[in-house]
């Protein structure tokens, strides 16, 4: 990808940055009720960043990977509903599915730890020789692992697909791959309203990392108006994103649709390159800014490109005032390492 090499040579001379507003205390999800997860989302810090990697722009993050360090980002969004309702009907267990990198498995057998469920995980693929960092992480927070071959997960979307593998569902409650479903739209539509009630200057956009859309969709519902939403597909997948946001977000998609920046993809799902690695380790470094490599960098690195497209064109106006969700996903960043032969980052 040509596009994507022009920027490493300003990387050399270190920018100049300065992080404000940014308390990075640890704090965990406690407890299972809306008002406790409300509250955890107001206290979510919007992180302001000065910094001659965005120029021209008022880049501000709002750090939704610290909403809790383990059931993090949008994950944590998108379980909420389904683990109070599962509770609600008396189940005791969570069944879903995805990779062996998921973050949506991860996050779900934190929380399921977290908050007294069983869990059980039907991840995709036969079982390999070692587990991943995060399948054993899932172990470790005591997930039950069911492995299928590739051509039986293709059947997830299947009503019964569960049981179809052997999982008794008597008293479990299956979230879908990633969390998509409705109580998963619900979860970041509460996303969209907090920040609408708690964003600390008036923003002009809003920029999120796509994967199946659901994100961009609820968020496109729940935002307010005054805001414009711009999503990176991080997959060459624009128009499942689009159709998937349509169907989550509803009429007030259909009314103002969001942005779908197609063209930052790296190549395809997890595809990364070595101008995107060293963008992360800038960002890191100079930003105090750590993305994942499959979602949150893309989405960063297309905020570069546009700041640099916007300058090429001299325009001159008022200064853009952006927010960059931060949408957690960073134990997936094991998975490039250990790809590489790295230790753990
Ligand atoms: C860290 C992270 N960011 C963004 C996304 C994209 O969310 P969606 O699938 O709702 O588009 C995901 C996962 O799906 C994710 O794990």
């Amino acid at each position: 990808m040509e596009k994507h090499s022009y920027h490493l040579a300003s990387y050399h001379s270190p920018p100049k940055v300065q992080v404000s507003g940014l308390n990075e205390v640890i704090r965990y999800l406690t407890e299972l009720t809306l008002d406790a997860f409300v509250e955890a989302a107001r206290n979510v810090p919007y992180q302001q960043i000065e910094s001659d990697l965005f120029p021209g722009i008022d880049l501000w993050v709002r750090r939704d990977d610290l909403i809790d360090p383990i059931i993090s980002g949008n994950k944590a969004y998108k379980l909420l509903y389904n683990l109070i309702e599962a509770r609600e009907q008396g189940k005791d267990t969570i069944v879903t599915c995805g990779g062996a990198w998921s973050n949506h498995i991860h996050a779900t057998a934190a929380a399921g730890q977290r908050f007294g469920f069983k869990t059980v995980g039907i991840i995709r693929g036969e079982h390999p020789p070692a587990l991943s960092a995060m399948l054993q992480d899932a172990e470790r927070f005591g997930m039950e692992l069911r492995f299928v071959s590739r051509s039986e997960y293709r059947r997830r979307h299947e009503p019964g697909f569960p049981e179809s593998i052997g999982v008794d569902m008597a008293r479990s409650w299956f979230v879908p791959e990633g969390g998509a479903n409705q109580q998963g739209a619900k979860g970041v539509m509460l996303l969209g309203n907090v920040i609408g009630e708690t964003c600390p200057v008036p923003f002009d956009q809003c920029w999120v990392p796509c994967g199946t859309g659901l994100t961009l969709g609820a968020l496109a519902a729940s935002l307010p108006a005054s805001i414009e939403l711009v999503g990176v597909a991080v997959l060459k997948a624009d128009k499942s994103i689009a159709t998937a946001a349509a169907e989550w977000g509803g009429s007030k998609v259909a009314l103002q649709p969001p942005i779908l920046i197609t063209d930052g993809h790296f190549g395809g799902y997890g595809k990364t390159s070595g101008a995107l690695e060293d963008f992360q380790n800038v960002a890191a470094q100079q930003a105090g800014l750590n993305l994942d490599h499959v979602y949150t960098a893309k989405a960063t690195y297309s905020i570069v490109r546009t700041c640099s497209h916007n300058r090429q064109k001299d325009e001159i106006g008022d200064t853009p005032r952006v927010l960059l969700l931060h949408t957690g996903g960073l134990q997936g960043a094991r998975g490039l390492a250990s790809s590489k032969g790295l230790g753990l980052v």
